[in-house]
This record gives C-alpha cells, sequence and structure tokens, in this order.
C-alpha cells in the first residue's frame, strides 16, 4: 500500500518505453500515475483493484459519489464490463478511438472495483486515442480508472507542469508527453433503451451523436449524473467574469478572435483552436498578478457549447 496522506517524490519522465514500464510496474503496484490522453492529463489506476482506487479519491480529495471512468484498449473489453444496445455500439464503433465517453448499464460480472461507479448500477467507459494511454493499458493489461489528474473540483490539466502543481507530492510518477491536442475532457453520454442523454458536452456533439445512434435524446435527470456537472468546476482560484469585450482594472484578459487581451484562445477566431488552448489560459490567468480573470465572448455552437459549458461553471459561485 502507498503511504497515505504522507508527501511522496513525484517523478516526471518524457514519454517512452521506459517510462511506459516504470507506469505500468506502479499501476501494478497499487499506485496512480498521470498520464497524457487526447483530451487532458488522467490519474490512472488499476480499476479491478478497490485500494488502487482508493488511491485516487484520495489523491485528487474526490468526493466518493463522483464516479470514474474506465479507460479500455477496444470496444470487445468494453463489452465485459458495460451492456452495449446497437446505438451504443454505433457510437463506439464511429469514435473510438477518441474523445467519447459511453455510460451504460454495467455488467455484474465485470470485476472493477465497486467505488469505481460509486454503486450506481452504470458505468462510464472511454476508449483513448492518445498512444500512451493505449500503451499503459495494454502494459497493464487491464482496464485503468482516470478521472483529470488534478485536485477535485479545480483547473483539468493540459500539459505536465499543471499535473505537478496540482498533485505534486501527492503521486508518485507523471508521464510528460506535452501538450494534449484536444484540450477540454471527453463527450459523455449515456446510452439506455429510451434514448441518448447528454451527460457532459466535449469535443463530440449531441447532434453527430444522435444521428449515428439513431436514437432520441432524453433528458440527464436530476440526479447529479457527472460531478462535472456540478454548478462550480473547473474552477480557477479567482473569480471570472464571462462575455467581456474589454478588460475591466485589475483583470487578466483572455480574448478570443479580434477581441485581443493579455492572452488570445485563438487570434484566427477558430473554436477548436480555442477549446484546445482553453485550460492553459486559465491556468495563466490564475497565476497571474491580476486578482481577477475575463473571457471574451465565444459561440455558442459545435465545439463552443463545450467551452462556454466548463466557462460557466468555472464562473459559477464555489459550492462547496
Ligand atoms: O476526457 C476525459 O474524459 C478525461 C480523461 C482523463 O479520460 N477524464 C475525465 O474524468 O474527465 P473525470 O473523472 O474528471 O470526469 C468523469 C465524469 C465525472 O463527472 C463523473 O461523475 C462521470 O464522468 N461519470 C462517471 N461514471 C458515471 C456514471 N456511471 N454515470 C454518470 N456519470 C458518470
Ligand atoms: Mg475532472
Amino acid at each position: 500500500m502507498a503511504p497515505q496522506d504522507e508527501p511522496v517524490e513525484t517523478q516526471v519522465l518524457p514519454l517512452g518505453d521506459e517510462a511506459i514500464a516504470e507506469a505500468a510496474r506502479l499501476i501494478l503496484a497499487g499506485r496512480p500515475v498521470a498520464v497524457p490522453t487526447e483530451t487532458v492529463y488522467g490519474l490512472a489506476a488499476d480499476a479491478t483493484s478497490d485500494s488502487a482506487v482508493a488511491e485516487i479519491y484520495r489523491a485528487k480529495g474526490r468526493p466518493s459519489f463522483n464516479p470514474l471512468i474506465v479507460h479500455v484498449g477496444d470496444l470487445d473489453r468494453a463489452e465485459t464490463i458495460g451492456r452495449f444496445d446497437p446505438a451504443a455500439r454505433a457510437a463506439a464503433a464511429r469514435w473510438w478511438p477518441g474523445p467519447l465517453t459511453l455510460v451504460v448499464p454495467l455488467r455484474p460480472d465485470a470485476g472493477l472495483a465497486a467505488a469505481v461507479t460509486a454503486g450506481l448500477d452504470t458505468v462510464a467507459i472511454r476508449c483513448p486515442a492518445h498512444p500512451a494511454m493505449q500503451a499503459l493499458i495494454r502494459a497493464c493489461g487491464r482496464p485503468l480508472a482516470a478521472p483529470s489528474a488534478n485536485s477535485s473540483g479545480s483547473i483539468s490539466p493540459t500539459c505536465a507542469a499543471h499535473v505537478f502543481k496540482s498533485l505534486g507530492s501527492r503521486i508518485p510518477l507523471i508521464l510528460d508527453g506535452g501538450p494534449t491536442a484536444r484540450g477540454l475532457e471527453s463527450t459523455i453520454a449515456r446510452f439506455n433503451r429510451e434514448g441518448v442523454a447528454l451527460l457532459r458536452p466535449g469535443p463530440i456533439t449531441l447532434a453527430d451523436l444522435l444521428a449515428v445512434a439513431k436514437a432520441p435524446e432524453i433528458p440527464a435527470g436530476d440526479a447529479i449524473q457527472a460531478p462535472g456537472q456540478l454548478r462550480s468546476h473547473y474552477a480557477p482560484s479567482k473569480p471570472l467574469r464571462l462575455d467581456a469585450v474589454a478588460a475591466e482594472p485589475d483583470e487578466w484578459f483572455i480574448g478570443f478572435g479580434t477581441v485581443s487581451g493579455d492572452d488570445n484562445l485563438s487570434p484566427g477566431g477558430d473554436a477548436g483552436e480555442a477549446a484546445a488552448r482553453l485550460f492553459a489560459a486559465l491556468h495563466r490567468g490564475d497565476e497571474s498578478e491580476r486578482s481577477r480573470v475575463a473571457v471574451a465572448p465565444i459561440p455558442d455552437e459545435g465545439i463552443g457549447l463545450a467551452i462556454n459549458d466548463r466557462l460557466r461553471r468555472a464562473a459559477a459561485p464555489r459550492e462547496t
């Protein structure tokens, strides 16, 4: 067992065969390791081990009612963990490996640690596209539970330095694969007999999902389905003002397109580029000498829907 709350030395290793082997060794010994994916860095641990999964919750300070995503190498492995109807299978076939998480009924014989699903009868499964995460899954030979590699409620990490700032001295290893390509967490959609419910907007839009799944949209429901849905989440430590057209005194201003500021998410007004750069920009605003942060308007369409979802939560009053 890992030492509980005692600080550990956090190693940062550049990606490569040796780094993957060391990460797999730690994971099979029950420790959590930070690893890049195409969305954000994840904190990966053995999804079949109660004590390994407990280490994730402990390192993140994550509430235990908040279940984890299980990462697998392919759809065949996913089908041993959850029940896929034709609609879920169509979505997986279209977007896996990629930034889509499917919430499906949990198989009783899935073999997961109970804390992974936090007692729900559904499970969130994703097949990531990043070669590092794929290599790690293969080297471990088991599904990996991995939330974003940040302390609970704070901004998600899109590079190794963000992980180090948030979890340094709490985890033994960070694999450094440079900045992530997408920059926003995966789309989360729940599939059941009635249809498809969008639990978290992301790189894959609801419209595209419904078209491929050939299923109707159903409401996500009232219960907290994805605590990425908590009103305050992804939050910088400073007040954040949205839809700003100019900076007020003492604001760090994050621009977009022709609205320029201290930073610009995409001078050319490309929403995909803005998504990839969003969390790094919020981290820089947090680290700046100004006491508040403001962000220019982002068009509410396509990936812009997911960007605005994260910004609203980052700007919401803190709940805890
Ligand atoms: O892109 C991503 O999805 C990243 C990378 C590392 O894969 N992971 C990620 O994990 O964003 P996390 O834990 O930060 O967000 C996962 C979300 C949580 O809000 C959790 O509540 C939700 O997935 N979730 C997990 N299992 C669920 C379930 N059975 N039903 C509904 N929501 C679930
Ligand atoms: Mg997260």
